[in-house]
């Protein structure tokens, strides 16, 4: 049976003012290797006859990022995932991750059924921006591009001329600035500060921040490095500053995961969702990867480097999505055409750089 346990957690405004939020994280039932099997002969059987792909965040269960695999779907960030599902022919596509990824994916593919394991998998940075104050933000700054990075809802991205991920939002802000365009960024703060730091842009930044990757300790950090003299340090942008001041390489999911799978290190001190260390491991079998400190050993959900949204999606999950059509997102025509505006942007920027889907927040081991 699947655990509900509330936990506590901290938003943050476009002021930096904050007000404690409650969420619910759902445990999913733990399951023997029979049922496992069980289960994902039983989704392989559905994706095939419901005419379905699966595509999953680097964060979810291992299981279902070997499903997605197994079955011609992918396993990616944020980035890929959505350029996948738009260019992929399936009539459904089921999208194991969090709800902007859903969004995402059905404002590019409004033919689509677009399916979710869980409804309620959403994001702090996302509850942590609402439309309509976010819309009083940007009436503020009228002479500023709006750049939202990809973990809003479709509602916020109607009203920006870009969206970004973190794979790609560094170079899209140099190319405005280089333009002359001064940015209001939202509403990742740690990620807006990485970049107007690297870009030298002039951006106004809405202060909200991912409660996962917010927890990730610099001092504690400073010691495990004491400890791994040789282990590279790889962090994700939504990290504070300490942390990602100590990386060797600053980069989006894609970006950490290649680093471990060409990198000529054996150990790694990563700072991101430990989702992500099952690809690790399955790329780079003879390398260590070591999670970065968070709060200790009492810590709570938000506070395990494993984000409670992301661990909302299961097997069972995934076959209710293909047995029952359950989960299912809808964007309203409206907000569909206008959040799709910008992110064709972002997607035919992607395109046309060298190298095109190979992440580029890489400023110490190199931009691919
Ligand atoms: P990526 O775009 O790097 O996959 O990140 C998405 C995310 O939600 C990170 O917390
Ligand atoms: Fe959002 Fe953080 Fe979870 Fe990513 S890890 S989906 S940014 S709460």
């Amino acid at each position: 049976m699947q655990r509900n346990t509330p936990f506590d957690f901290t938003l943050q405004n476009a002021q930096g003012e904050s007000c404690v939020a409650q969420a619910w994280a759902k445990v999913q039932p733990g399951l023997d290797a029979s049922e496992r099997f069980a289960l994902k002969q039983q989704i392989k059987e559905a994706l095939r006859e419901r005419d379905a792909v699966l595509i999953a965040h680097y964060y979810v269960d291992g299981d279902l990022q070997d499903l997605a695999l197994e079955t011609g779907g992918v396993v990616a960030d944020s980035l890929e995932m959505a350029r996948f599902g738009r260019n992929h022919t399936a009539k459904t596509l089921i999208v194991a991750g969090v709800r902007f990824m859903g969004e995402t994916a059905k404002i590019l593919s409004p033919e689509k059924t677009v399916l979710m394991p869980d409804l309620d998998a959403t994001c702090s940075l996302d509850l942590g921006c609402p439309a309509d104050e976010f819309s009083a933000f940007c009436d503020a700054y009228p002479d500023r591009t709006v750049v939202v990075y990809a973990n809003t809802s479709a509602a916020v991205k109607a009203r920006a001329d870009w969206m970004v991920t973190s794979s790609c939002a560094l170079e899209i802000v140099q190319h405005l600035k280089d333009k002359g365009e001064k940015i209001l960024w939202a509403p990742d703060r740690h990620l807006g500060r990485y970049i107007q730091e690297q870009t030298g842009a002039d951006m106004v930044l809405w202060q909200g921040d991912c409660i996962v990757h917010n927890e990730f300790k610099s001092e504690e950090l400073a010691m495990l490095r004491r400890a791994h003299p040789n282990a590279r340090v790889l962090v994700h942008p939504e990290s504070p500053a300490g942390v990602a001041a100590q990386a060797d390489l600053v980069g989006s999911t894609s970006a950490l995961l290649r680093a471990v799978v060409e990198g000529d290190a054996t150990t790694y001190i990563v700072a991101t969702d430990k989702g992500l260390f099952h690809r690790m491991r399955q790329l780079a079998p003879g390398k260590q990867v070591i999670e970065a400190p968070t709060a200790g050993e009492s810590a709570t959900c938000k506070s395990c480097a494993q984000c409670p949204w992301m661990a909302m999606n299961g097997l069972q999950g995934v076959l209710r999505c293909l047995h029952q059509g359950a989960g299912e997102i809808h964007v309203t025509a409206q907000i569909q055409k206008q959040a799709h505006q910008c992110i064709d942007r972002m997607l035919d920027f992607t395109q046309q750089r060298p190298g095109a889907l190979r992440p580029g927040l890489v400023p110490h081991l190199g931009a691919a």
